[in-house]
């Protein structure tokens, strides 16, 4: 029944083979989504030939530089989508910053610069994003984002990226609600902790998995594709009456209370 065929899909936040989104995008494929990806350009290119390398085999149509701080790669990633699908169903953001300083030690002491870094990367690009792929979604669409626990409780080390994502879930449902009417469908997922680049930042990340795998429900944490399959889910019809919500991939962590 899950079946995205005829879909366009964009996916934002590979890095490697441990991205989450790397896990979303291979489910993506296996339900027949056409897939476009983006890249955090950087000076050498190091980024561009792993994530091409790594997608390369699910022939994604569209494959383009977009860093979330630069506004023009962001609009001609929007250009290139009008003009090779002339319309958009799926936006996955599965991306995130902070300074590594502000992933450890006292919350506070971030500094301002690093707030704003943490906020404008990893939240305000969400809003971005669906702002310019709002007049795309012109069957309806549905768009996905990434959270984590940390929003809605204090976890040691998350500290400036807690308050992000409690803004991203915050713009979830700020954005379900303008987006509504236009059958736009908003969603988060907050996933259990996973050893991604990106995790490996926020201090004591590994005690993080160990304490998951001896509480949760499901004594172990989840992986990138059970991940990817909530998100094929949320970007199916299958889910057609669901937006505005976070949904828990965490074997069950969150509903603990010791
Ligand atoms: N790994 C976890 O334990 C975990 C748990 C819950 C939520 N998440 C969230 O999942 C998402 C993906 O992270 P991940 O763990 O897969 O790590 P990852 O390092 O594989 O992915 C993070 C991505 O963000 C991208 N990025 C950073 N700055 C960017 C910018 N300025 N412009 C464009 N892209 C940029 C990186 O290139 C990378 O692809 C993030 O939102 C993260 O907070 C992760």
């Amino acid at each position: 029944m899950l079946n995205l065929s005829g879909k366009n899909a964009l996916v934002t936040g590979i890095a490697n083979s441990r991205s989450i989104a790397w896990g979303i995008t291979q489910q993506l494929h296996a339900a027949g989504a056409n897939l476009g990806v983006t890249y955090l350009p950087d000076d050498k290119g190091k980024f561009e030939k792993k994530v091409l390398e790594l997608v390369e085999p699910l022939e994604p149509s569209l494959f383009l530089p977009c860093n979330v701080e630069n506004e023009e790669q962001i609009q001609a990633t929007f250009d290139a989508i009008q003009q090779k699908w002339g319309k958009l169903d799926i936006l996955i953001h599965c991306l995130a910053f902070a300074n590594k300083e502000d992933l450890s030690g006292d919350f506070s002491q971030t500094s301002r610069l690093g707030f704003n870094k943490a906020l404008e990367v990893s939240t305000y690009s969400l809003i971005q994003l669906s702002g310019a792929a709002k007049p795309l979604m012109t069957e309806g669409g549905s768009i996905l984002t990434l959270s984590y626990l940390g929003a809605v409780r204090a976890i040691p080390n998350y500290n400036v990226m807690g308050v992000a994502k409690a803004g991203l879930e915050a713009s979830v449902r700020y954005l379900a609600a303008e987006l509504g009417p236009q059958n736009i469908r908003v969603n988060g997922i907050s996933a259990g902790p996973i050893r991604t680049l990106a995790s490996s930042a926020v201090g004591g990340i590994l005690d993080m998995i160990h304490h998951v795998e001896q509480v949760a429900p499901l004594k172990r944490t989840v992986t990138q594709l059970e991940v990817g399959s909530a998100a094929a889910f949320l970007c199916s019809d299958l889910s057609s009456g669901i937006t505005g919500q976070i949904l828990y991939v965490d074997a069950g962590y969150e509903i603990m209370g010791m």
